[in-house]
């Protein structure tokens, strides 16, 4: 351990100690998703699952609650639903890292859990930070456990990467593929032109350029977090693209993360009007999926956007913490489309359950799930007097509307076209509304804020299943 990693830790024992004290409310707290101790969230990282034991490492700001410098915050479970906070894995305390230890992957191998991550540098002096000021050095950190990473190996540096490219160069996903270790990182061009890079390594320590993927036109100007992955004989991409302006119903956020499948191979040129937004709701980004033991594609996101300040103002930052993971969800191809469903975990934590017919309107738990037949019919559905999820058969889109202020703190209103309305799976969890849309076809993922610790639901024209969980 070097003397900066030793003062790192003192200083975080210190601010949990502070933290601890003086203990605001917990009021939006979630009671399934991940969310940090205290301080700031974002990305998931390092995505694994070793001896049944499931990881989940992230981007951590833990002293500044705003974000600012990252970390890697490291928390495991057995479940995907419990989750309990190990602490910081991943310091920014050497040359290469010590403007942030930014996204990154894990491989569970023999025994040991890799993680390849970007170590950040911002020079001093007059730069843009675009083409100059900025190094992005990618870097990978073993442990036995996930707690403990003792030693940091710089892999590739800026000379490692094509010339064409400025100094965005980041988010290392990492896999194996027959016999091959493969790393897809995101960049952006000189001519400002999203791309992504694959390496490919023999021993997770040697990489070489293989080749990139990018788009026949332009599509945004920086590529984050790209992942790779074979699903149901299908090749999907999944990135999270800078510079997409909106068009009608679609790309309504700063920032984006879609999704596309590749027909030939996945260092090469494909059309761009193939990609498809992954979530239609306010609050998604950056989403990394691993492969569990028992062989299910599984994806977290980071259930928030990044600069987004001038629209939100996410009230838990008065509580001291900030952001949370979504749901694990487990990831199928069904019919060509890429389709998201909570992991099927979530089945047992409900412990009171009812069907109701009609309309009606009922007091509900912070915790909840609400299964909705609509048998083809329109619908309506008040969350917390503030939140409508409607959908009219004639007219063809569902929309997700936030008709109270304080509720939404920014958020207004999102919708996308659907050309039926059959099934609504909707998970509530304290702070935040996840709605899986015809198996997960479609999924709209949001943070609100109510002021109750039970919400009213009204819902007209359907049959709702509503499963609910009550402390014990
Ligand atoms: C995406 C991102 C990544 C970067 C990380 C830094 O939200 O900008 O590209 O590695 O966050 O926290």
């Amino acid at each position: 351990m070097n003397a900066l990693e030793t003062l790192w830790i003192k200083m975080f024992e210190e601010e949990q100690r502070r933290q601890g004290e003086g203990r605001k409310t917990e009021r939006w707290r979630p009671l399934l998703h991940i969310a940090p101790p205290f301080g700031w969230l974002n990305d998931p990282n390092g995505l694994c699952q070793q001896d049944g034991i499931y990881h989940a490492f992230y981007q951590f700001s833990p002293f500044q609650v705003e974000g600012g410098l990252k970390f890697w915050g490291h928390c495991t479970s057995r479940d995907l639903l419990h989750w309990e906070f190990q602490g910081i894995s991943h310091f920014p305390d050497q040359p290469f890292d010590c403007h942030g230890v930014y996204s990154g992957s894990a491989l569970a191998e023999e025994g040991k859990i890799y993680t390849f991550y970007t170590g950040n540098i911002k020079e001093q002096g007059e730069h843009d930070y675009i083409v100059t000021g900025r190094r992005s050095n990618t870097v990978l950190a073993v442990s036995a456990d996930g707690k403990i990473f003792d030693h940091k190996e710089l892999l590739m540096t800026g000379k490692d990467y094509p010339s064409d490219l400025t100094c965005h160069v980041r988010d290392p996903k990492v896999w194996k593929e027959n016999g091959t270790y493969y790393m897809i990182q995101g960049a952006r061009t000189k001519e400002n032109r999203g791309t992504a890079l694959v390496f490919a390594s023999a021993d997770k320590r040697h990489w070489s350029y293989q080749g990139r993927l990018e788009t026949e036109e332009e599509f945004g100007y920086m590529w984050e977090c790209p992942d790779v992955y074979l699903l149901d004989g299908r090749r999907v991409l999944c990135i999270s693209p800078q510079g997409i302006p909106a068009s009608g119903l679609c790309y309504q956020n700063v920032y984006q993360s879609v999704t596309c499948f590749l027909e030939d191979d996945f260092r090469g040129t494909m059309k761009s009007s193939s990609f498809r937004e992954l979530d239609g709701g306010f609050d998604f980004y950056a989403p990394q999926s691993f492969q569990a033991e028992d062989g299910r594609r599984i994806q977290i996101a980071w259930m928030g956007m990044p600069d987004v300040e001038e629209y939100y103002v996410n009230r838990t930052v008065a509580d001291g913490w900030q952001h949370m993971m979504t749901i694990p969800r487990e990831l199928t191809v069904r019919d060509g489309r890429l389709c998201q469903n909570p992991v099927q975990e979530l089945d047992a934590w409900w412990n009171q359950e009812e069907t109701i017919s009609g309309e009606f309107y009922r007091e509900i738990a912070s915790s909840c799930e609400l299964d909705i037949e609509t048998g083809g019919e329109s619908l309506e559905l008040v969350l917390a007097e503030g939140l409508r999820l409607s959908y009219r058969r004639e007219e063809g889109i569902f929309w997700m509307k936030f008709e109270d202020e304080s509720l939404g703190a920014g958020r207004t209103v999102r919708g996308r076209k659907l050309e039926s309305l059959k099934e609504l799976r909707i998970l509530v969890d304290v702070s935040s509304v996840e709605v899986f849309l015809n198996g997960g076809r479609d999924v709209f993922t949001t943070r609100f804020y109510p002021e109750d610790s039970s919400y009213t639901v009204r819902a007209w024209g359907s049959l709702v299943t509503c499963r609910y969980r009550f402390r014990a």
